[in-house]
């Protein structure tokens, strides 16, 4: 028997098989599993995917027992303290860290899609002044289908490129078109003259009533959020995205659909349930009240912002998020902010308590980063827009590996059947 190989055998029928082993660059090997059902006449199990790798990709490495993340073999680390978001969405869409020329060139193209159709602004009239921005993305990103659909081809090369760079220009102007909407002022176009993180400032802040100096503090932190947002290897919201493109339909499509997945709390919807949870707790006397809650099994209150699938470590963005945390709040005078000395103590104590460290349950990147966009003045139901606008280029990277691969085809599952067995029709006046 190869060393390449697993064999599987059902002793029922004492039929075995033989199965292909495929090993990548780091982190675990896959059995290559496509023959057992043929072979064996079974289906494998495993809800939520907890083991199941569906592709192989070139794009993100995680390592979760030792904390690392890698993007296109790059730390996070070093990308976070001396790279750039644009740089970082070069550098997931194309594979390598550009050249100034080449940075230069995508930096030109990037800013020449970020205006959206005029007619996209009267989609917000139609939104309630309180829609949640998170509806409002989802919806206004499906809707730019509308406006390129006839104008996609997804097998062109250059028509794939064509819409990573409106997708990832555009979603700062749509977000800024969000937030003005949810704030009841006009909206602001983008300035060309502005970095990424500066326009989206703009956008967010300025009012024609007043000059809006960007802060400079601000803009290196949102620079910084939106790289360690950037991607995450197969996220729920990275295999809808995935999953979606797999049927063939347009990125903006594929993306809305991410966005969606991306909202819920269990997922990016956390950095505002984090928020939440924090305003809840109120005080740190009542710490050890909801650890006891997060604990209980009978009660469906989790600690937001802690766990994760796959790091069963500290997730290394959270220790950056967490460093540039303090330091923003430092730099906005607002080291005293309740809120943050009452995160630290939650911080502190669910990392002593039992429950947390057999579970190797920490923060994520979720528990600190609305710590931040709070102190930038960004209202709480925003946080997750800002998650989708950082993830942005992760997710149209991850959708064009998957139209190249010529081993994807469309994603469709199987499943457990465990309903009832096959009847008759009961005619109504016999039931
Ligand atoms: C993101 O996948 C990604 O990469 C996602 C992400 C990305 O960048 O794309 O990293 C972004 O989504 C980060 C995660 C944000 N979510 C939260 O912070 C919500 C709170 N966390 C949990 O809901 C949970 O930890 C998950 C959803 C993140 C992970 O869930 P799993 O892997 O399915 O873990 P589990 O539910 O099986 O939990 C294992 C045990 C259970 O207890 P037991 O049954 O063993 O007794 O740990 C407990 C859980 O009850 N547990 C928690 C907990 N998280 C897990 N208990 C209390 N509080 C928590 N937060």
């Amino acid at each position: 028997m190869s060393k390449d190989t697993v064999t599987v055998t059902d002793n029922a029928s004492g039929k075995s098989v033989e199965l292909p082993i495929r090993t990548g660059t780091h982190g675990p090997a896959t059995i290559d599993i496509q023959s057992v059902y043929k072979e064996l006449g079974y289906f494998t199990y495993d809800p939520g995917f907890t083991s199941t790798a569906s592709c192989r990709s070139d794009i993100t490495f995680i390592d979760g027992d030792q904390g690392i993340l890698l993007y296109r073999g790059y730390p996070i680390e070093q990308l976070a303290e001396k790279s750039s978001f644009l740089e970082v969405s070069y550098l997931l869409m194309y594979g390598d860290l550009p050249t100034p020329k080449e940075l230069d060139a995508f930096t030109t193209n990037i800013t020449n899609h970020t205006m959206v159709n005029e007619s996209l602004k009267d989609f917000f009239d139609g939104f309630h002044y309180n829609a949640h921005p998170m509806a409002m993305l989802t919806a206004v990103v499906s809707s730019l289908s509308a406006f390129y659909h006839d104008s996609i081809d997804i097998n062109d090369p250059d028509s794939r490129e064509l819409c990573a760079h409106r997708i990832i220009a555009k979603m700062p102007t749509i977000a800024g078109a969000a937030f003005k909407h949810l704030v009841g002022e006009p909206f602001v176009y983008p300035q060309n003259r502005l970095s990424y993180p500066a326009n989206l400032l703009n956008m967010l802040f300025s009012r024609p009533s007043e000059k809006y100096e960007i802060n400079p503090v601000a803009e290196k932190a949102l620079d910084q959020l939106l790289i360690l947002h950037a991607d995450h290897e197969q996220n729920a919201s990275t295999s809808t995205v995935r999953l979606a493109g797999s049927t063939g339909t347009n990125p903006f499509a594929a993306i809305a659909s991410g966005c969606a997945a991306l909202w819920g709390p269990a997922h990016g919807g956390a950095n505002e349930a984090v928020l939440r949870m924090l305003e809840e707790i109120g005080d740190v006397s009542n710490v050890p009240q909801y650890i006891a809650k997060a604990k209980d099994k009978d009660d469906p209150f989790r600690l937001m912002g802690f766990g994760h699938r796959v790091y069963k470590n500290y997730d290394p963005r959270a220790t950056i998020i967490r460093e540039t945390c303090h330091e923003v709040l430092d730099a906005l005078n607002m080291a005293n902010d309740p809120q943050l000395e009452l995160a630290v103590r939650l911080e502190e104590i669910a990392l002593q308590d039992d429950y947390f460290v057999e579970r190797k349950l920490y923060p994520n990147v979720d528990f600190y980063s609305g710590l931040i966009y709070k102190a930038l003045g960004i209202p709480t139901q925003f946080f997750t827009v800002l998650f989708a606008l950082g993830r942005t280029p992760g997710w149209i990277s991850q959708w064009m590996e998957l139209v190249e691969d010529n081993e994807q085809r469309i994603g469709r599952p199987r499943q457990l059947y465990t309903g009832a067995a096959k009847r008759d029709y009961i005619p109504l006046d016999q039931r």
